[in-house]
């Protein structure tokens, strides 16, 4: 570029910039001449919604209303901002749930579902899409998994990064949900999240921090039930302290429908919305509290403008005549729910089916005509259109091929096996039978738990009893969350199809016919039985205390800790083609944790199709100072290869990828010494890796106090020279004589005690009042991890 081109860029770079915050600069003008007109009870009216799905305008002022709407993997507009939306919602494209958004392990993909997303809001006049979720699969009962992402943080946060950057660039916000420890259904309106702080941020509150960090989603959802004691609403900890100071959230906080408990408590600890307009009970309380003096009107005032910079911000970006691309929507929907499809057996190749391969198709099981495509509850999209996998299969690919079909199963009685018998002799007759089965609606549903993850009885014994018949059995399963599978030994193969939205069956089909090449895999693992599942004896709680016993061993952390072999690990999926991973180079073998690391692997296609690889790199701590898991996910990669086509493909490692969360110091350490860093095509396939040593340069508190043992403060320098300038005479009687340094061995007991106990186990050479004074003087020593 000549430098006077490139000078005229910047300036009108520059020039833009500048108008941009000119006109933010103006909003702000105006929002705080409006702050200075409103009434208290005006102020209070906008902190809540006017109905179901809007916010409050006030007429007099100008000062608009906008619609919020489910949420996540679709629209859920009501005809009405005044309705419930249940059943006569408009019509919009059901795209496949977060559990199949992530197993395509592609942020690009989900950017685009996302994009599509806001075009459809835009349509509908929707300025806010209450979505994504980012909780994490604590437990496979969980009743809503299905519209989680998985049970890795990083993975769930880059998901909801890449879907809330998706929507929000077509002008409309999403609201991050729900926020956080939102794991269980079951008295979800009041279930204490007891989890201790390393664990909530190791686990809990990351997704949401990359999610913030990456997209500054302009909403951000309050759950409804408690974590540590507080009422996720009115935790000041969560909402101001950990959202807003820490991570820099811009946006504003919404209740999740009806979770306020206490609208004033709610307000200070820093919850902007109340949603939705429950009564003017919640209204009359906080101008009373306002008026009385409990509640600041300054508090008020700051969540007024926030409020404002949303509402204002949504209308300036609001699209007029917009109409829903029903087509290339679906279209595109399809293409995702082939993304998803993770192939999990596939013995003899028995995928993909082609005409040379097989003649006859039977097709067995009622999902193959009547999809199961979401899950329960608040996210229920009314689809524009619903395709079935047996009509697309017969008119798409049933050209050279005779397709036949038996219903198996009564979708309306679990236990029916009478329709087994004629579904073996359709299956006995054909080459292959493709068996469509997995968890009916009912199974997985906003406001329940699942109580155990088997597939109902019918399906079960019908797989059992095809597979006896017909040797190239495959199971398409429709479900939202992991089964478990009996008949596995028996099948030829299986492909996991999730909740695959309204255009599922085509992208089913566009796999089994091997037009589009499986390159799903799990973001979940799929435990062999209920009984192995990390969770297991605290799930879902009781008398309203849900204890996060597991702790930072959640998910594939769990099983590779407890060296317990699940149906199928996390980051596991099939291809039709096969890859090779070579040349996994670092960028230096020794680094720090400010330089931090660049890793580098070459995979290629040694198959004979195109096909998608993901790559995934975890990294371990061998020697910790706190318990770690065996290993944790901390970047991935979806590329897609020709046959004999290599792509090398490189990560940036910082800090924080090499970090445990101190609850103790409160900050995350990044601990010096040897770490193992793999590159994996699942947790369970390490393809190479490498050692290397990271020195730290972090300065971080000792923190000893007056329960530190004296043994610790022995065995640190600093601290040792205190200890001898305050008993040097008991010291001396306990050390080895010639080695001032080392402590005798039958000293043990007298060494492995609190500091608090030593006045009177140095028979009083230090007192009390000098113990704390020692602690006191400790206290600013620093050292590094
Ligand atoms: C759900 C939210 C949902 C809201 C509005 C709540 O019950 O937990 O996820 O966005 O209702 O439908």
């Amino acid at each position: 570029m000549k430098k006077t081109v490139l000078f005229s860029f910047l300036v009108l770079i520059t020039m833009n910039l500048k108008a941009q915050t000119q006109q933010e600069i103006e909003v702000q003008k105006k929002i705080t001449q409006l702050i200075s007109e409103l009434t208290i009870e005006e102020k209070v009216a906008l902190c809540s919604g006017r109905d179901d799905w809007s916010t409050m305008p006030i007429e007099r002022l100008d000062i608009p209303w906008i619609w919020l709407a489910d949420g996540p993997h679709g629209l859920r507009r009501a005809p009405a901002t005044n309705k419930p939306g249940y059943g006569d919602q408009l019509p919009a494209t059901c795209f496949p749930t977060a559990s199949a958004l992530a197993a395509t392990w592609d942020v690009d993909l989900v950017y685009k579902v996302g994009q599509t997303l806001g075009d459809e809001a835009q349509a509908q006049g929707v300025s806010v899409l209450l979505g994504p979720g980012v909780n994490i699969k604590r437990s496979v009962l969980g009743g809503r998994n299905f519209e989680y992402f998985s049970e890795d943080p990083i993975l769930s946060g880059e998901m909801g990064a890449a879907y809330i950057n998706g929507v929000q660039s077509q002008g409309v916000g999403t609201s991050l949900k729900h926020f956080t420890a939102n794991n269980v259904e079951t008295m979800r309106m009041f279930n204490n999240s007891n989890v201790d702080t390393r664990t909530l941020h190791e686990l809990y509150l990351t997704p949401f921090e990359i999610a913030v960090k990456k997209a500054q989603p302009w909403t951000v959802m309050a759950c409804y039930n408690r974590v540590q004691g507080e009422y996720g609403t009115q935790s000041e900890f969560l909402l101001t302290d950990i959202l807003k100071k820490d991570w820099g959230f811009k946006g504003i906080v919404v209740s999740d429908w009806f979770a306020i408990v206490d609208r004033v408590a709610a307000m200070k600890a820093g919850m902007h919305l109340e949603m939705p307009n429950v009564s003017p009970v919640n209204n009359a309380i906080a101008v009373e509290a306002i008026k009385n003096g409990e509640l600041d009107i300054a508090v008020v005032d700051a969540l007024v403008k926030e409020i404002l910079t949303v509402v204002f911000k949504a209308k300036a970006l609001q699209k007029e005549g917009l109409e829903l691309n029903v087509e290339k929507d679906h279209a595109f929907a399809r293409k995702v729910a082939s993304e998803a499809a993770t192939l999990l057996k596939n013995e003899q190749n028995v995928l993909p089916i082609s005409k040379d391969t097989y003649k006859k198709v039977a097709i067995i099981g009622e999902f193959a005509a009547a999809p199961r495509y979401q899950g329960n509850g608040s996210s229920q999209v009314r689809p524009t259109k619903l395709d079935s996998a047996l009509e697309i299969i017969k008119n798409e690919y049933g050209k050279d091929i005779e397709i036949t079909y038996a219903q198996g199963y009564n979708l309306a009685d679990d236990n029916d096996t009478s329709l087994i018998s004629e579904a073996k002799k359709v299956a006995a007759e054909a080459d292959v039978v493709l068996v469509f089965s997995g968890l009916p609606l009912q199974y997985e549903s906003e406001g329940i738990d699942r109580t155990h993850i088997n597939m109902p009885p019918s399906h079960n014994k019908l797989i059992s009893e095809i597979s006896a018949v017909q040797k190239n059995t495959v199971v398409v399963l429709t479900n939202g969350s992991a089964v478990t599978m009996p008949w596995l030994n028996n099948v030829s193969g299986v492909l996991e199809t999730w909740l695959g939205g309204q255009a599922g069956a085509g992208g089913i089909a566009d796999v089994l016919f091997g037009k589009v090449n499986p390159s799903g895999k799990l973001a979940e693992t799929f435990p062999m039985r209920l009984e192995d599942t990390p969770a297991f004896f605290n799930f879902p709680g009781e008398q309203g205390d849900v204890l996060y016993g597991e702790r930072i061993f959640v998910g594939y952390r769990y099983y590779d800790g407890r060296k317990i072999e699940p149906l199928f690990p996390f980051g596991y999926g099939l291809s039709y083609t096969s890859f090779e991973y070579s040349d996994l180079k670092v960028s230096s073998k020794n680094t720090t944790d400010k330089e931090g690391l660049t890793v580098s692997v070459t995979i290629k296609n040694t198959g004979k199709v195109t096909g998608k690889e993901i790559v995934q790199l975890y990294v371990s701590d061998t020697k910790s100072t706190l318990q770690r898991p065996e290993k944790e996910l901390k970047k991935f990669v979806k590329i897609e290869l020709v046959p004999g086509e290599s792509k090398e493909v490189s990560f940036k490692l910082n800090s924080r990828d090499f970090s445990y969360f101190d609850a103790k110091r409160n900050m995350w350490i990044a601990e010096s010494g040897e770490y193992v860093i793999a590159a994996a095509a699942s947790s369970r396939d390490i393809k190479l890796s490498e050692t290397i040593n990271l020195q730290s340069t972090q300065q971080v508190p000792l923190m000893f106090d007056e329960y530190t043992f004296f043994l610790e403060y022995w065995n640190n320098k600093q601290t040792r020279e205190i200890l001898l300038e305050y008993m040097p005479n008991w010291i001396r009687g306990i050390v080895t004589e010639g080695d001032e340094a080392e402590i005798r061995e039958y000293q043990g007991f007298m060494v492995e005690h609190p500091m608090i106990k030593y006045p009177y186990i140095t028979h009083g050479e230090i007192t009390h009042e000098q113990v704390i004074e020692l602690v006191e003087k400790c206290k600013e020593l620093t050292y590094k991890p």
